[in-house]
């Protein structure tokens, strides 16, 4: 009998999708961050791979499995974990899962921009010690009535304006391209917008183009207390000057989903009052992680078994 393809899991895949690879090919489970040492000795052979954001993919990596990968298949929409050059000079294929977590992670940029708004994690955390404000602190500001800037209109930039249709909301994107004509929101160069806007959220893939797009320059255009949002790439912004920034007021707050240097937060993040921080949860409903995890198997199977993968990325 032939001996079963094996693949390697390198993030926590839900169920969904681990049980249907088990039930096909032998599986090596790795950590939730496994270490490059694991990744590479048990990459060796194996026909397939998952991945995630915190998992890179570079030659090294394809190298050691010594022609035997055919497709790393990532559990995620963003692929900048992955060398797309490096993996299509080997002849691998490489997979994401977009559309499927397109409405949650638009969902929690919105939820960013009303809780560092209404300063959500300082109430919350002066609840917790056991006291209670004076009527006068915490005072926020509502998102309803103001202008929202989207720095980048691709699929989930759309959902957010689509779900800010309901607060009343002045939409403004930039985007390398026009969108199409009926569109709720107004086109603008990335400085006008910055300092136009009263909350602004990130929207963009990370790649060498928009790494630390959101710099000192920029931030210093913003305008004065304005909110930042970010459940894309911490790359994009430079996290330095936004320090200072926020240090400053001249940024009001911030609510961030993602970071640099995941899974590290700097301390000055931390320790700032006005910043609200997830750990990188924009596609994380039970809903969400299943239909990625399911897409992420079917891209999967379909390199293996020789098909056309339905989401391909290189
Ligand atoms: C994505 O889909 O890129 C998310 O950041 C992964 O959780």
């Amino acid at each position: 009998m032939m001996a079963r393809p094996r693949v390697v899991v390198a993030v926590v895949l839900p169920p969904a999708g681990l049980e249907s690879l088990q039930l096909r090919y032998d599986v090596d489970v790795g950590s939730e961050r496994p270490e490059r040492r694991w990744l590479l000795d048990h990459v060796r052979g194996a026909a397939g791979m998952v991945a995630g954001p915190a998992v890179p993919v570079d030659s090294e990596l394809l190298d050691a499995a010594e022609g035997s990968l055919k497709v790393v298949a990532n559990f995620g929409v963003g692929y900048d974990n992955l060398d797309v050059e490096a993996v299509r000079a080997r002849g691998i294929r490489a997979t994401n899962t977009p559309d499927v977590l397109t409405n949650a992670t638009a969902e929690l940029a919105v939820t960013l921009m009303l809780a560092a708004g209404r300063r959500v994690a300082e109430a919350d955390a002066v609840v917790r010690s056991g006291s209670w404000p004076h009527e006068t602190r915490l005072l926020g500001r509502e998102l309803s009535g103001t202008t929202v800037g989207l720095i980048g209109f691709g699929r989930i930039g759309r959902r957010v304006a689509e779900l800010l249709s309901g607060f009343g909301t002045r939409v403004l994107y930039s985007s390398r391209s026009e969108a199409p004509a009926q569109d709720v929101a107004e086109r603008r160069e990335l400085p006008e917008l910055m300092s136009t806007s009263d909350f602004i959220s990130v929207h963009v893939p990370l790649s060498s183009e928009t790494h630390h797009l959101i710099d000192g320059p920029l931030l210093a255009g913003i305008k004065p207390g304005a909110i930042l949002v970010n459940t894309s790439r911490g790359g994009v912004i430079e996290t330095g000057a936004l320090i200072e920034a926020l240090r400053s007021g001249r940024v009001g707050a911030a609510g961030l989903d993602v970071y640099e240097d995941e899974p590290d937060v700097p301390r000055a993040l931390r320790e700032l009052p006005n910043t609200v921080l997830l750990p990188h949860v924009g596609s994380a409903t039970g809903k969400t992680r299943d239909a990625m995890a399911r897409l992420c198997v079917e891209n999967l199977v379909a390199v293996i078994e020789g098909r056309e993968p339905p989401t391909p990325v290189a």
